[in-house]
């Protein structure tokens, strides 16, 4: 069962919907790779193809990607490290585009600090479980509870859901204005390229050059 992988000569690219791709897809202008169909705003088409180049894109949500691209539906995903980190598929990470720049982080009121100085059991919410219970447990050491949300997690400590929260901070004006701060910091994050294992053997000149080809148009 290989999908549509690379086996009819095109490669496949699964790009995390929203900023991400299209900061993407501007980078690999750069390089003569466009896909006008693509920049139709009212199109609900979701595959695309470059027939020149024998490119196909597609737009998954962000947490899809590393699934498509672990089991080979799509060669090459662009997807957020946070992302990345939090499904923990079997991929290769070959390139950090450097936009997308933010970072992992434990936030909370500021009084919650004692709480985590002194390793109490806490309770964490998070869209990240598998981040926030990595860093805890594994980095940590420190047993907590954690609860799983799917957004605006700042809510967690101001409602009482929660003592912290570990999520995504960029500007910090979201903490800023609800009255949060970020407690611990736990990694930078940016937009990565992944690549199908499989891939990576088969079509390794093709990837390879594009990496290449990337990264000197990121050295600009
Ligand atoms: C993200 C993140 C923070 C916010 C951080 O949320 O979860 O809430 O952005 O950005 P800032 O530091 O610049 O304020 P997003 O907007 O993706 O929505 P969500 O809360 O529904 O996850």
């Amino acid at each position: 069962m290989r999908g549509i992988m690379s086996t009819d000569g095109y490669l496949t690219f699964a790009l995390g919907k929203g900023r991400l791709a299209k900061k993407t897809l501007e980078l690999f202008e750069t390089l003569g790779i466009t896909c006008e169909e693509m920049k139709d705003k009212d199109s609900r088409k979701l595959i695309f193809v470059n027939e020149d180049l024998k490119l196909r894109f597609f737009l998954a949500k962000g947490p899809d990607v590393p699934t498509y691209v672990e089991y080979g539906a799509a060669d090459i995903g662009v997807a957020g490290k946070d992302t990345i980190m939090e499904e923990n598929r079997r991929v290769y990470e070959v390139l950090d585009f450097g936009f997308g720049k933010c970072r992992m982080c434990v936030c909370g009121p500021e009084h919650a600090k004692d709480l985590l100085k002194h390793h109490e059991r806490i309770r964490v919410a998070s869209k990240y479980p598998n981040i926030a219970k990595d860093y805890f447990y594994n980095q940590k050491h420190q047993t907590v509870d954690i609860i799983k949300l799917n957004g605006s997690v700042e809510l967690g400590p101001l409602v009482g859901l929660s003592d912290v929260i570990v999520d995504i901070v960029e500007t910090g004006s979201t903490l800023h204005e609800n009255g949060l701060a970020v407690l611990e910091e736990i990694c930078p994050l940016s937009a990565r390229m992944i690549v199908n294992q499989v891939s990576m053997q088969m079509e390794k000149e093709r990837i390879t050059g594009l990496i290449t080809n990337l990264k000197e148009a990121l050295q600009k």
